[in-house]
């Protein structure tokens, strides 16, 4: 049976679509909606209609946005209440969360790509949406136009995921690809994704990783079917990563990403669990992942059965999104015609969340010394005492930054070795009378 061939529940009445934001995302959609209405009804089996379009400020001029300015309303209270389908493209914690509470209560589907309210107080939305029998689509919320949350909701529903690993922040894999091939500084590469609408309304969530953090929960949480919060997440920035890192990273040949990684392992006291973490990382130039140009995302999941996977794509900007926004409310609406909803939550799994002290990576670290006999062997020692193993050391006289002064540098690549033994390892080095400076801790990734 062909789509158009079920019966609508509706009858001949289109399916009502109201539009929270008319940003970078929301202004993409609603040209897309209008300029597609054919075959998206087509597609659905019945027309959509858009009814209405809540922003902060209704006399801003939209003219390149082709839709009846009349739509336009600042009370978005009311709109969702007049929907069968609520997109949302707001952002934030609040008002979306309120507002997507009262569509869901009203009976509409909801649509958004708001992945700091599902990281934040996802379970409350999905409970919602289980309440009124409706459906809670997001793909938009991670790695922009990739298709990554139905595959992981439903294609690999039947498999084991073990881990995921990618790039999934657009703004700051602009910034360090920049970094890398331009020599261009770290402010004027954000100013630039500000400009092309990668970056958050606030570019402090995507910099300090706050973004990377939450697209890394809803992973998570949909890869272990275990509820993982944004504030569960390990997390760390790139706001301190130097040029002298990312030349650093280059005379090994690697290049410093921003990564998150969800991983289903073991703790030191054998607890069974998850770990999931967003930190910058060096990874080897030949690693599939450091050809992640631009502000492309990629992200590697490893299942049981199907071995290792990757799904590569635009991250971030107006079109690439709102090529996910209209995939979700192609999927909403056919369930709206033909019956049926999506998948809900599952969180049956329940698994622990491990510390960041258990996770397991090698590191590279950049030590200013004295340059004297007997300085190696006493560095040596105290990645011993802490139970570190080196991989590789190369000294070089380095020229300190501040001071302008020549100083023995040494490079230390470790084996893969605990986040805890590694920070003993750190403060044992920085308490270490041969150790003029710690110049820099970083993790690398890949191997
Ligand atoms: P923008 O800041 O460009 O747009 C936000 C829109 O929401 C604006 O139209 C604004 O109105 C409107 N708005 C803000 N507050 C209210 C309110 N209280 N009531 C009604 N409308 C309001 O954001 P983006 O389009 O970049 O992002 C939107 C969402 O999509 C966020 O959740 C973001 O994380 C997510 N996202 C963004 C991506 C991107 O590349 N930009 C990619 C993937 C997801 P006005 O126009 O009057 O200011
Ligand atoms: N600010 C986000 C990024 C938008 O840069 O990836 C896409 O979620």
């Amino acid at each position: 049976m062909s789509m158009s061939e079920h019966t609508n529940p509706l009858g001949d009445k289109p399916i009502r679509v109201a539009l929270l934001g008319c940003g970078v995302v929301g202004s993409s959609v609603a040209r897309m909606l209008v300029e597609s209405a054919d075959d998206l009804r087509a597609r659905i089996g019945a027309p959509v209609e858009l009814v209405g379009i809540a922003v902060r400020r209704v006399g801003k001029d939209r003219s390149d946005v082709p839709v009846d300015p009349a739509l336009f309303t600042t009370d978005a209270e009311d709109l969702v209440t007049r929907a069968d389908i609520v997109v949302e493209v707001v952002g934030g914690i609040d008002p979306a969360r309120g507002l997507l509470l009262k569509a869901m209560e009203s009976g509409a589907s909801v649509v958004t790509a708001n992945k700091a309210l599902l990281a934040e107080d996802g379970p409350t939305l999905y409970a919602a949406a289980d309440a009124a029998g409706v459906d809670l689509y997001y793909e938009a919320a991670v790695a922009g136009a990739i298709p990554i949350l139905r595959p992981m909701r439903e294609s690999l529903a039947g498999d084991d995921v073990t881990k995921v690993l990618g790039i999934v922040n657009g703004t700051t894999n602009f910034v360090l690809d920049k970094m890398d091939t331009t020599g261009a500084g770290f402010e004027e590469t954000v100013a630039q994704a500000q400009a092309l609408g990668y970056a958050e309304a606030d570019p402090t969530a995507d910099v300090e990783g706050f973004d990377a953090a939450a697209k890394a929960a809803l992973l998570a949480s949909l890869a272990f079917h275990t509820r993982v919060k944004g504030a569960d997440v390990f997390r760390e920035g790139i706001s301190d990563v130097t040029a002298a890192d990312i030349a650093a990273a280059k005379a090994m040949d690697h290049v410093v990403k921003l990564l998150a990684i969800c991983e289903r392992t073991t703790g030191q006291n054998g607890t069974s669990g998850v770990s999931v973490r967003v930190h910058p990382a060096m990874i080897a130039r030949t690693h599939p992942l450091a050809s992640v140009r631009d502000a492309y995302n990629a992200v590697f999941v490893e299942a049981s059965a199907a071995g290792q996977l990757m799904f590569y794509g635009r991250g971030a900007g107006g079109d690439p999104t709102a090529s996910a926004v209209l995939g979700d409310l192609v999927a909403v609406a056919r369930h709206i015609v033909a019956g049926g909803r999506g998948p809900g939550e599952s969180a049956y799994a329940d698994l622990p969340i491990l510390d960041v002290g258990d996770s397991v990576t090698r590191y590279h670290i950049s030590l200013d010394v004295e340059d004297r006999p007997g300085v190696l062997a006493q560095v040596a020692q105290a990645f011993a005492d802490t139970g570190v193993s080196i991989e590789t050391v190369r000294q070089h006289i380095r020229t300190n930054s501040s001071s302008g002064e020549a100083r023995a540098n040494l490079v230390i690549v470790t084996h893969a070795a605990t986040e805890a033994a590694l920070a003993a390892t750190v403060d044992a080095l920085a308490a270490s009378e041969v150790v003029a400076e710690v110049v820099s801790v970083m993790r690398v990734e890949g191997a």
